[in-house]
């Protein structure tokens, strides 16, 4: 017969070192919120560089334009309603008179061959303003692309409910028009090395109930993140690529109260831009969502997904009331 006591030593090692294991994990995690950002002496140490960033007329994107602003980044803004950007720029530039602040048109959701024409208009925009802003200094150059165009227009709803149009404009957004853009710039960004991609992604990357297209191209963007990033140090560029974690925020798209777990969009982008340098490949942007984003490591699926259904069930009812009385 088996000395049961013979396992008795092992399991309780293997215990210890399941536990070490996690606290390590669970330490590292957390330094990712004391690090200090390396974004401008890295990226931007002459003041006179510039950062793109997508889908930044509202929300989470004008947020990063502004904390970006503010850090001393000359910035372009890109979006689809080319009077929404111009207004934006000059309230951007009304603000930080001390940076230059471009706008680049495009339609994320109907990418065609045009795309490839934006590493020479970032490159003309850089020009002209380099030419009025900065005649005897460093020039300045592209070293910031952020991801950031997407979200979901029909939240919390059956894959059955989509139209043909609808899932291929979710994908665009959210995964085809990152994956083109960076494409096209990833030349320029290599040229101008050190240079930072920063791909925000989202809490629904973890594959949840009622928004399985959205969830699925969250997923897409954490492994090109991921694949970019090995690819770019397999081939000894110095171009580091960064998947951004969020999880609820309050903006234009997603129009709730805010309160410590759902910040406004500028803390959100302000704490994202705070976490370049931690070393990590996907990292959650802010404190409080890294609490909530540590229950998918921590609990079982079944149950996280029982609460994920009920919280998009009751968004769903809540739009039906709201189409019913409009
Ligand atoms: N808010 C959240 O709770 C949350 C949570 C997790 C992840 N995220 C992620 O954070 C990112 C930003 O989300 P958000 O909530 O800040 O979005 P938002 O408030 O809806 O703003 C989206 C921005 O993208 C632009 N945009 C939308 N469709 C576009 C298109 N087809 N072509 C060009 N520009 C377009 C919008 O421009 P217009 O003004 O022209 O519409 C706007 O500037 C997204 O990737 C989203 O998935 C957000």
């Amino acid at each position: 017969m088996t000395d049961l006591g013979t396992f008795t030593k092992p399991l309780a090692y293997l215990g210890l070192f399941t536990l070490g294991k996690a606290a390590f994990s669970l330490t590292r995690q957390a330094t990712n919120f004391l690090l200090p950002s390396t974004l401008c002496k890295r990226y931007n140490p002459t003041k006179a560089n510039w950062a793109l960033v997508t889908g930044a007329t509202d929300g989470i994107g004008f947020g990063f334009s502004q904390e970006l602003c503010a850090r001393g980044f000359n910035v372009i803004l890109h979006g689809r309603n080319a009077e929404k950007l111009e207004r934006r720029r000059r309230e951007l530039q009304a603000l930080f008179p001390a940076v230059s602040v471009d706008v680049l048109v495009r339609d994320a959701q109907n990418v065609i061959t045009d795309i490839d024409d934006v590493d020479s208009e970032v490159r003309d925009i850089i020009h002209r303003n380099n030419r009025t802003i900065d005649s005897q200094g460093d020039p300045g150059r592209l070293t910031v692309l952020i991801n950031n165009v997407g979200g979901e227009t029909r939240p919390s709803t059956l894959l059955k409910e989509y139209t043909f149009e609808d899932v291929q404009a979710t994908i665009s957004r959210n995964a085809t028009f990152a994956i083109q853009i960076t494409r096209v710039l990833a030349g320029q960004l290599e040229e101008n090395a050190p240079g930072l991609v920063m791909n925000v992604s989202s809490i629904a990357a973890f594959g949840l109930p009622y928004i399985s297209i959205y969830s699925s191209t969250k997923g897409f963007v954490d492994s090109f993140t991921k694949s970019l990033r090995a690819e770019f140090a397999a081939e000894g560029k110095k171009v580091e690529v960064i998947g951004l974690r969020v999880a609820e925020v309050r903006t234009a798209g997603y129009d709730v109260e805010s309160n410590l777990f759902v910040p406004e969009a500028r803390v959100l982008a302000s704490a994202g831009l705070n976490r370049v340098g931690c070393g990590q490949e996907i990292v959650w942007a802010y404190f409080w969502h890294w609490l909530q984003g540590l229950s998918f490591e921590y609990l079982p699926r079944w149950m996280l997904m029982k609460v994920a259904a009920m919280k998009l069930k009751a968004i769903r009812s809540d739009q039906e009331a709201k189409a019913k009385s409009s």
